[in-house]
């Protein structure tokens, strides 16, 4: 799957998102090393920090799907920009050090990034000791 194939899941998992809180709905996807693809949604509770975003929803379904080698993660949503992950998610995204994030809106928009450039100076498990 391509690049903008991605982008393409994700916006369709984005119609999936279960936001009757904020209303703000968010689609993400991810690629395997296997080629395989993960979709995810923003799934949310009237508990809200108990919430789920839609990268981390699309992460861990790969991770317990027993993929770890991640190569790409897309995220979309209705914004002005493209859609920049949450700081949670960029904690995630860097657990399983995910090269490059394509942020995307409906209009169209897409800037790639590199993990580097998205969480600099990153808590891992080197700093566990
Ligand atoms: N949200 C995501 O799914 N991903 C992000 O990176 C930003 C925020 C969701 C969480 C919540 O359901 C809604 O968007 C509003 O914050």
């Amino acid at each position: 799957m391509t690049d903008e194939e991605l982008i393409e899941t994700a916006k369709a998992y984005r119609k999936r998102a279960y936001a009757p809180y904020s209303h703000f709905a968010v689609g993400a996807a991810v690629r395997t090393q296997s080629g395989r693809v993960y979709g995810g949604c923003n799934i949310e509770n009237a508990s809200y920090p108990v919430a789920c975003c839609a990268e981390r929803t699309a992460i861990f379904k790969a991770v317990s799907e027993g993929e770890r080698a991640i190569e790409v993660l897309a995220v979309v949503a209705d914004t002005d920009g493209p859609c920049a992950p949450c700081g949670m998610c960029r904690q995630a995204i860097s657990e399983f050090r995910i090269p490059r994030i394509l942020m995307a809106n409906l209009k169209g928009e897409v800037r790639e990034v590199t993990l580097q450039e998205l969480l600099p100076f990153a808590f891992s498990e080197q700093d566990l000791g």
